[in-house]
């Protein structure tokens, strides 16, 4: 049996919506940020389902390192104080209001903060940033508004939070404050949550703005007993305040900000016209007052196989994986991952049961800890293991949240998986009975139809893989070919995304009613694993390989082509 085919339709008839649902409701009754009791009791719970099923050798893996929390008795805020007596004429909350789910007021639920932000009062004018990337700076010096020694506010979007934090202290800003543009977050039109799944006027994102990856005391080093630990100064951490606040509260900072009036290309959605800075309104200044610190916590991988035969090349692995962290009740990142992926090992362990199938090659279920602060479980795990994961991991396939939006399928993948994505996604029957009714019985055929590649009409878009997830350490560090895939809204994006509101209700009332969506991504997941587990050629293919590398040299040339010239180089 070894290597054989599973019988095509198992895994389509044996996937079970309202299990996942059931494993959803679980996961999300509670906040389960890393380093957590709660944290570590998901990675419990995690544990007993796969010994349930019945996988192999499941275990928790702990690593010891620095991750960073608000100050519950002291919390972080963003003021309008006067210049001349000091006294406060606004102060932003420092939580999210309780609108609809119940756990949304459970008091374990984090104030908002930014993690690895520096710890700092700082005070002065106030600068509006559009968002905070280099060009945006690069647009501000040139309208001769200057940033440095003033407090800078921006809005989340088109970069990584941690790169805004690193451009602006480049820059000599003193703190920089964070928030979600309603034109980027609640667009017009749909209403906010509980009604819709836009933003809310008090919804703020979460987010660690840690530039590395992994525990920043050990890099390039597991976190395990014996590790040399930098001390913490000498860590590459942010050396100014960060802090992201709502919308509801930009609207009352904003609306004081005098100065030039920002570019057209830089107003945004609040009913205010934006204006530069750097002075506010009747003598005021900003204040931002921040007590975010580090802290030596332990945090959980779980680990859990289904081997492979015995006859076969040994210690091949085909790596599945997903994070159970969250930075509040995470029914979408993570635990829409976390719920699929369980569904997944059952289906397969199920298989496995009723007719003695092995795979060629072992099934390794990971459930990492930490994914939010930057990828610390996967990273660490990953640098302890890398001689091994090098020579035997054929492929990681991870998914970080299985759905935020029920628009279409989405896949980012290493360029050998491409051709098998395309091929399963068109064996999964399409969990939209509107599309199936237009003639698309496919999750394949609405990919094609709603998200199709610009370059080639004829096959749906398939993204390279950066640093956004878990897939990192596999993908970018070891070489091990990966893919990342969820069902999504690539129209709207996730507005909700890292913020309290993230809840079971969200996804059960809002984002897949009945979890069709959910039971199809974890289709495409499970055949994926078992086509790489399980087929003796690797179905990997080399089509997609010519174009993926003419492109990131084109890429090479125009980011650092005058760079590699200066140094009389050519690439
Ligand atoms: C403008 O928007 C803010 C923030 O959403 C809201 O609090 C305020 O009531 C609005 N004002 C008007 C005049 O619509
Ligand atoms: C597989 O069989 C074992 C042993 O009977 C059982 O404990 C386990 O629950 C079964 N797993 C599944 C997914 O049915
Ligand atoms: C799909 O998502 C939208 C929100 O983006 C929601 O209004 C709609 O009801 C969802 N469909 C299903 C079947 O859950
Ligand atoms: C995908 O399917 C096509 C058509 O059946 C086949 O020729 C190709 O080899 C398959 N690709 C992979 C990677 O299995």
């Amino acid at each position: 049996t070894a290597g054989s085919k599973l019988d095509e339709d198992f895994i389509n008839s044996e996937i079970n919506p309202s299990l996942i649902r059931d494993n959803l409701r679980y996961l999300t009754k509670g906040p389960h940020v890393a380093g957590t009791q709660d944290e570590l009791a998901t990675a419990q719970w995690v544990a007993d389902q796969w010994r349930s099923q019945g996988l192999r050798d499941v275990s928790l893996v702990p690593y010891d390192v620095l991750l960073s929390y608000p100050d519950s008795r002291n919390p972080n805020r963003v003021r309008l104080v006067s210049k001349t007596d000091g006294s406060v004429q606004f102060e932003s909350s420092f939580d999210q209001e309780p609108l609809y789910a119940p756990e949304e007021a459970d008091d374990k639920i984090l104030n908002n903060f930014n993690a690895y932000s520096a710890a700092a009062t700082v005070q002065g004018d106030l600068v509006y940033a559009n968002f905070a990337l280099e060009e945006d700076f690069e647009e501000l010096v040139r309208l001769g508004v200057d940033v440095s020694g003033k407090v800078v506010i921006a809005k989340y979007g088109k970069n990584f939070r941690g790169d805004k934090v690193k451009t602006a202290q480049e820059r000599g800003v003193l703190g920089l404050v964070l928030y979600n543009d309603p034109a980027d977050y609640a667009l017009d039109g749909y209403g906010v949550y509980p009604n819709s799944v836009m933003m809310p006027p008090s919804a703020t994102q979460l987010g660690s703005v840690l530039a590395g990856k992994g525990d920043p005391q050990t890099p390039f080093y597991p976190s395990i007993e014996s590790a040399f630990r930098y001390p913490e100064e000498e860590c590459d951490l942010p050396s100014i305040p960060c802090q992201p606040i709502s919308y509801g509260d930009a609207y009352v900072i904003l609306k004081s900000l005098e100065g030039e009036e920002a570019p057209a290309a830089w107003q945004g959605g609040l009913n205010i016209t934006y204006h530069l800075g750097p002075t506010l309104t009747s003598g005021l200044e900003l204040q931002l007052e921040v007590h975010t610190a580090s802290r030596p916590v332990t945090v959980y991988n779980v680990l859990a196989t289904i081997p492979q035969a015995l006859d076969q090349d040994p210690d091949r692995y085909v790596l599945v994986g997903n994070h159970r962290d969250a930075w509040a009740l995470g029914a979408v990142d993570p635990s829409s991952g976390t719920a699929s992926m369980l569904e997944v090992s059952r289906v397969l362990q199920a298989y496995r049961n009723a007719t003695g199938w092995e795979p060629r090659r072992s099934i390794v279920f990971c459930s990492w800890g930490a994914e939010e602060f930057g990828l610390v479980g996967s990273s660490e795990w990953s640098q302890q293991f890398s001689r091994q994961l090098m020579d035997r991991a054929v492929a990681y396939l991870n998914i970080d949240m299985a759905v935020n939006g029920n628009y279409t399928f989405r896949a980012q993948a290493s360029p050998l998986i491409r051709d098998i994505i395309y091929n399963i996604t068109k064996q999964v029957p399409n969990p939209d009975p509107a599309e199936v009714d237009a003639g698309r019985p496919t999750v394949y055929d609405t990919w094609l139809e709603r998200l199709a590649d610009l370059d080639d009409l004829s096959r749906p878009w398939i993204g390279n893989l950066a640093a956004g997830s878990d897939y990192y350490s596999f993908q970018q560090v070891l070489g091990v070919s990966s893919v990342d895939i969820r069902y999504t809204d690539t129209r709207i994006g996730e507005p909700l995304y890292h913020t309290v509101y993230e809840t079971f209700e969200l996804v059960d009332e809002l984002y897949d009613r009945g979890f069709l969506f959910h039971a199809a991504t974890t289709a495409v997941w499970a055949k994926l694993t078992v086509a790489l587990a399980t087929e003796m050629v690797l179905p990997f293919s080399y089509k997609f390989y010519p174009d993926f590398i003419r492109s990131a040299v084109e890429e090479l040339e125009e980011m650092y082509g005058d760079l590699v010239a200066s140094h009389n180089t050519t690439l």
